[in-house]
């Protein structure tokens, strides 16, 4: 794996393998897998915000590794600024484009970048380190303290694992929301952003849909 040393602050990245070729081909292996088999390439992307830029260092076997999912920019673009303090999730944080935003945005919250791609977590470390964060920690969901509240949850959510296994995974994260918190998604329309917004609602949630962006739906949840 590509390293730098790290030099806190400013702006670790800086500079940082610019120009960088992109990972390979496409793997045919799902990005929501344990322990990817692609062989490691490398690379950085971009994460390009109003009066934020900084870059993450991504790979193959991981979702989205060749730039930030337009899907995850939109989440980031149109979702408000998040608390400035509390246990704030990134459900599903890949390389950790939405954690680092997050805890960039909100250095005295506590970040929580949970994956089950090993892959994905190494390079969410990494980069949380890289960029030093220290409000961000890296974490398999079963090592999350069960006693957290979440003073909001943010997710570009795994929709390939399956309707059931995401119903499941949303269930059971938005119930540690805390009380008057919120939990912003991004879905795409064409994988099924509209009919989970109806699940949840179904299920008792209030569901509003706080943009809609190049087929992306942004959608806040929390308890009515
Ligand atoms: C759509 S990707 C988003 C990744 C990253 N947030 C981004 O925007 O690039 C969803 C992520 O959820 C992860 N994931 C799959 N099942 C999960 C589970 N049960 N708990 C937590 N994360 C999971 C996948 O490995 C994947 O990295």
């Amino acid at each position: 794996m590509l390293r730098k040393p790290t030099r806190c602050p400013p702006s670790a990245d800086e500079g940082f393998l610019a120009g960088a070729n992109g990972p390979g081909q496409a793997h045919p292996e799902h990005y929501f897998s344990a322990s990817p088999s692609a062989p490691s390439e490398p690379t950085l992307v971009s994460v390009n915000l109003p009066g934020l830029a900084f870059s993450l260092l991504s790979d193959r076997g991981v979702f989205s590794g060749r730039r930030v999912d337009p899907g995850t920019m939109a989440l980031l673009e149109q979702a408000p600024a998040p608390p400035a303090e509390g246990d704030l999730l990134d459900l599903g944080c890949g390389y950790g484009p939405v954690a680092c935003t997050l805890a960039k945005k909100s250095p005295a919250a506590t970040v929580w970048a949970v994956d089950v791609n090993s892959r994905a977590l190494q390079l969410a470390k990494e980069n949380a380190k890289r960029l030093c964060l220290p409000n961000v920690r890296v974490a398999h969901p079963e090592a999350v303290p069960a006693t957290i509240r979440f003073a909001a949850v943010w997710s570009n959510p795994p929709v390939r694992v399956g309707k059931q296994a995401l119903q499941q995974m949303l269930s059971y994260w938005l119930s540690r929301l805390s009380d008057h918190a919120s939990a912003w998604l991004v879905i795409s329309r064409h994988l099924g952003g509209d009919s989970l917004a109806s699940w949840l609602t179904g299920q008792g949630w209030s569901v509003r849909r706080a943009a809609s962006k190049s087929g992306y739906r942004v959608i806040e949840v929390h308890r009515p």
